[in-house]
Parts: structure tokens; sequence; C-alpha cells
């Protein structure tokens, strides 16, 4: 039974009735809002390229993680600027670090907000890759034993989940068994198990001043040409622990979110990045995007594609809108 009987421009007339039939919804508690803390006091370094973002210090940080607490959202999730770089990311696993002090103080003055900490070493290192550098590449098991101190010690400041970036083999399960063996055995881990070498990381770089000083980051991050890979990548992290998974960048890796989505049955995030988020800024400045119905939409299409959460430097913003 075709046109006439059928109609679906009937469920369309109104929005009364578009609400009631939407299948693909927006709620605050899926946004995570990505922080930048730096030391210091008092301290708003904003992020040129990324408009209303900014380094903060500690106090500052506390002040901007608790509207995030009032507006609902999921959690938030802190990259740390510490004082100084060396060769062995000695800041990352710093038991008095700059990421852990954020944590201390956000469980202490912030309780009830979810705090998930970035692991990974690239904002620690003078040549800005995430690992040990040996013979011009990562050396993949010496960054391990790296990526489980630090996951340990911000166990130990009280995080409520660690999210690897770094894209080192077997990262999962060394933080897994890292955990388990200082009594972490309920922290869970976020694994950023799909995770491309993509040029829209871009800003952040500015923002987190973790751009590697040589070379690129693809002989660890995942080829952008890759959807199959993907799939392993998130198979081999489930295999070693990870709890939940995540897809990263979103808007242009909206096929890997739905394989991930229909291949395993685990809370699923995608991160809208860093240049996602730049772009439709600088394009919404220049008039040529309406600002909040892009935000909506760009949101929308990367929960109806999967996504369970989804880590965005317009959560603020979006869980102010009428969702
Ligand atoms: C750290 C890390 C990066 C991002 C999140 N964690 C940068 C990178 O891999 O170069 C990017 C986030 C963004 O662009 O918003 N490895």
């Amino acid at each position: 039974m075709a046109f006439p009987a059928q109609r679906l421009r009937r469920l369309r007339a109104s929005e009364s009735l578009r609400r009631l039939v939407r299948e693909t919804r927006l709620a605050p508690s899926q946004f995570i809002l990505p922080l930048f803390v730096c030391p210091g006091e008092r301290v708003r370094k904003e992020i040129s390229s990324m408009p209303g973002h900014a380094q903060l210090s500690i106090d500052n940080l506390v002040r901007e993680a608790e509207v995030c607490k009032k507006l609902g959202l999921g959690g938030v999730i802190l990259f740390g600027i510490p004082e100084q770089k060396d060769e062995m990311a000695s800041g990352a696993y710093d038991p008095d670090g700059i990421t852990q002090r954020a944590i201390r103080a956000l469980k202490k003055e912030v309780p009830g907000l979810l705090v998930i900490t970035d692991v990974c070493n690239c904002e620690y290192t003078t040549h800005g890759h995430c690992g040990f550098v040996k013979g011009g590449d990562v050396d993949n098991d010496t960054t391990l034993e790296w990526l489980s101190r630090a996951a340990v010690s911000h166990a130990r400041a009280g995080v409520d989940m660690v999210a690897p970036s770094d894209m080192m083999d077997g990262r999962v399960g060394a933080i897994r068994r890292g955990l388990d063996s200082a009594g972490f055995t309920n922290t869970p881990i976020l694994s950023y198990a799909a995770k491309y070498a993509s040029v829209f990381y871009g800003p952040f770089r500015e923002a987190a001043e973790s751009a590697p000083q040589f070379g690129d980051r693809r002989s660890y991050q995942m080829d952008p040409a890759n959807a199959r890979e993907a799939i392993r990548e998130i198979a081999l992290d489930l295999e070693e622990g990870a709890d939940m998974i995540m897809v990263k960048p979103a808007m242009p890796y909206l096929d890997i979110i739905r394989e991930a989505r229909n291949t395993f049955d685990v809370p699923l995030g995608a991160y809208q990045v860093s240049g996602e988020f730049s772009m439709i800024m600088a394009a919404a400045a220049n008039g040529w995007l309406d600002l909040d119905r892009t935000i909506l939409e760009s949101l929308t299409s990367i929960r109806r594609a999967g996504a369970d959460f989804i880590l965005t430097y317009f959560a603020k913003r979006a869980a102010e809108f009428p969702l």
C-alpha cells in the first residue's frame, strides 16, 4: 500500500508530532566536556583557534566544573598541561602532577560530577609524541609502563574513569593490570579504541601544547582509510578489559560509529574533536551557518549513527538547548 494511502508528510506536519516520533534524542547527560588544566592561579589562557575555550588553572577549572554539574552534563574529561616537559613524560605519572592535583580538587570541590582523565603522554614529552621515542619512533612497550603508572596515579587521586588515547598496542591490558594490582579493580577504562591519525586534531594541539616536534602520529594512530581495522582495534581493547569504547573523530567517521554500534554491545562514545568544533565556529562567525542549529544537527547525527555519549566542546551550550 503506497501513495496516496501512505503519506509520510502526515507525521511531519507539526512540531508536536515531529517531537513524538523523533527517533534520536539528546540529553545533557550524554555530553562530556573536555577541559584543559594548567599550572598557576587565576589563569584563563584563551585558545585562539577554539573560541570560548581556554587553559584553566585549578581554581578556574573548579568553577567551570561547577557550571558543568549544574547543567547536568555527563561529565568532564581532563587534559593536563604540565609546568615542564621532558623525554620521559614524567609529569604524566607524577603523583603530584597537574592532572593529579586537578582530580583531587574536582573530587573535593565538585562532588558528584563524573571526572574522566585522558591518559596519554604527548602533553608531557618535549617532542610531543605519545610515548617513549627510540630510534625515531615511539617504543610501544616502554610506553605501556608509563601509561599504567599514569592511570594508577589518577586512580589514587580519585578519578572516576581513565581514557587512554595513545593508541599503543596492549595499553588497555597494561592499564587494567596496573589498576587491579594497585587495588583499583572498580575503576573503569574508556578506551579511545578507534582513534584515527586525523587532521582534525589541529586546534587541540594548540590547546594542549602537544604538537609532535618531528614526524606525525601515523605509526600509532589509525589510517583514515581503514574501517575493518577499527573493528579489530575495538575487539582487542574489549578483550584486554575496556569497559567502554570510543570512536574519534566523530563526524567524518559516522560509518565507524555505526559499524561499532552494530558489532559491540558495550557503551559507545564518540569524540567530536577540536577541528570539528573550530570548523563549525568559523562558519558561524562568518554568518555561513547558524551556530545552534549546526550544533544540534551535528550532535544528532553522531547519536543517530549509534553513539551513546559524545565528547564535545559544545557540551555546555548544547545542554542549554531545549532538547
Ligand atoms: C592525545 C589526544 C589528542 C586528542 C585527544 N587526546 C591529540 C592527538 O592525538 O594528537 C585530540 C582531541 C581534539 O582534537 O579535540 N593523544
